[in-house]
């Protein structure tokens, strides 16, 4: 991996010019990317942050992940030590990433912002897309590998106990290698690679490496001392609590319109942990705990969006103030699953 440090030492490894990147700050439109000087598209967005792809043939074949949240650069610089060592640790536990590099700076504007830099992946490739055009057997399998990779993740963290690494493991963090739109079949080796890296969660000692302050402020000033210390703690507590996860990452399921999956993924992921996973501990779910976890998750993450959204309206039109991230749209879920539950 690249070496991260002072701005010297990386940017000779750094696959693109840093002054594209500067330029291209100066220049993005957070509210329409793709009006900015240097047209920028969207290549997908999570919960928290929006991932850019840059309209500039020289850096084609990468995707930019563009943190703004930092009020100063003594800030950028711990976030960037804890992203490297956390992308370290993923690799020593056995994942796979893509190629990925980092640049942080104090914009023209004085702005600290930090643009992870990962190779780009073919979006086909991808969990949530792969999942539209695979049988549903081959979803089954999907699923059971990423549960493989959870499993590395945890028996890492047995191993070595004054460590506890954490996870978003969403299909929609995975890409699959090798993947083939046109003849969309797995294989009998499945091989994943983890892209989610922008929220580097894990504790040493018990100790919190990031400052996860950092990601209550894009939320609306009211919203983030509502949710303060005690609704964080649960949010954080989340990625390091291997069942919730598993039940997150079925739960999405219904977000991706195919509920009908549910109940057989449950029986999946039970079956997995029952052999293979065993050592894990992981109580059996069920589809009534995924089924209610969705709707809970839904109606937050809904009301979440409007807040920003709302904080925006309020920043930008009525104090005239430049708002600097990128919000996504009203995001589609599907509810048919209510129906039948
Ligand atoms: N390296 C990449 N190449 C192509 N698309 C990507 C890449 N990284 C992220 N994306 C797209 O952006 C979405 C959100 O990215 P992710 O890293 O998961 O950020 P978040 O923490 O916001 O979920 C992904 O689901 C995917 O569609
Ligand atoms: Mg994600």
């Amino acid at each position: 991996m690249v070496r991260m440090g002072d701005e010297k030492s990386y940017v000779a490894d750094l696959p693109v010019k840093i002054e594209l990147i500067k330029r291209f700050e100066d220049s993005l439109d957070p509210k329409h990317p793709e009006r900015s000087g240097i047209p920028a598209k969207i290549l997908g967005y999570g919960e928290i942050g929006t991932v850019l792809e840059i309209q500039k043939e020289e850096v084609k074949d990468f995707a930019f992940k563009r943190m703004p949240m930092f009020v100063s650069e003594f800030e950028l610089r711990r976030y960037e030590a804890v992203y490297e060592t956390y992308c370290d640790l993923l690799l020593q536990a056995g994942l796979k990433l893509p190629r990925y590099w980092g640049v942080g700076f104090v914009s023209s504007a004085g702005r600290p912002v930090f643009y992870i830099i990962q190779e780009k992946l073919d979006p086909l490739s991808i969990g949530h897309r792969a999942i539209h055009v695979l049988a549903k057997e081959e979803i089954a399998k999907l699923v059971r590998a990423v549960l493989g990779e959870f499993m590395k993740v945890w028996e890492f963290n047995q191993r070595n106990p004054d460590v506890q690494i954490a996870i978003d493991g969403q299909v929609s963090n995975w890409s699959i290698m090798g993947f083939d739109q046109q003849n969309p079949g797995l294989g009998d080796d499945i091989q994943l690679k983890y892209f989610d890296t922008s929220t580097p969660l894990y504790r040493i000692d018990g100790v919190e490496q990031l400052n996860t302050e950092l990601f209550l402020r894009n939320s609306p000033p009211l919203l983030a001392r509502l949710l303060g210390n005690l609704v964080l703690e649960d949010v954080v507590g989340h990625y390091y609590d291997l069942r919730g996860l598993v039940v997150d990452m079925i739960a999405n399921f219904h977000k991706e319109g195919m509920s009908e999956l549910v109940g057989e993924l449950v029986e999946v992921a039970n079956d997995f942990f029952s052999q293979e996973g065993k050592t894990l501990g992981v109580f059996p779910i069920s589809q009534k705990e995924v089924d209610s976890f969705y709707r809970k998750d839904a109606a937050v993450w809904s009301v979440y969006l409007d807040l920003r959204k709302l904080d925006r309206f309020f920043r930008t039109k009525v104090l005239r103030k430049d708002y600097p991230y990128v919000l996504p749209p009203r995001v589609k879920r599907h509810w048919q699953f209510k129906k039948t539950v």
